[in-house]
C-alpha cells in the first residue's frame, strides 16, 4: 500500500453472525498492520495491528455499529499519508494511526469470518 490507495469490500453478512475481520497485513509475516473487526455481540468493532508477535492498544470508538445480521455493506479503506480511513455504507466510521511505517510492506488483504464476500477491489 501507499498514501493515496483505497481498497473496496462488498459483503454480505450471515444471518448469525459473531464476528468478521478485514486484515491488511504483511507477506511471509504474521504482522497485521490493520485488523478491522466488527463483533457483533458486543456491537463493537475492534481496531489493532498485530506486530512482532502480540496484538496492540485497542481502538473502539465509534458514532454506531454500523452491520446488521443478514445485510450487504460496502467499506471502503483509504490509505492516506498519516493514517486509514474507513467508511462503511458511504459514512465515515474511523481513523486509524498507522502503526506500520513501511506502507509498501502491506501486501495481502485477508477477509475472515461471518461474511460472504461479493467483491474486493483495490485502486
Ligand atoms: C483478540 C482476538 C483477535 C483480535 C484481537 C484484536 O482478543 O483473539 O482475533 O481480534 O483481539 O485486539
Amino acid at each position: 500500500m501507499s498514501p493515496g490507495d483505497s481498497i473496496m469490500v462488498k459483503g454480505q453478512i450471515t444471518g448469525s453472525p459473531e464476528s468478521f475481520a478485514v486484515n491488511l497485513r504483511i507477506s511471509n509475516s504474521q504482522d497485521i498492520a490493520l485488523h478491522l473487526n466488527p463483533r457483533f455481540k458486543t456491537g463493537s468493532f475492534i481496531r489493532n495491528s498485530f506486530l512482532s508477535g502480540c496484538w496492540g492498544a485497542e481502538e473502539t470508538s465509534l458514532p454506531s455499529f454500523p452491520f446488521s445480521p443478514g445485510q450487504y455493506f460496502e467499506m471502503i479503506i483509504l490509505c492516506e499519508a498519516q493514517d486509514f480511513k474507513v467508511a462503511v455504507n458511504g459514512l465515515h466510521q474511523l481513523s486509524y494511526k498507522h502503526r506500520v511505517q513501511d506502507l509498501s510492506c502491506v501486501d495481502v488483504i485477508e477477509i475472515v469470518g461471518d461474511v460472504e464476500l461479493k467483491d474486493v477491489k483495490i485502486w
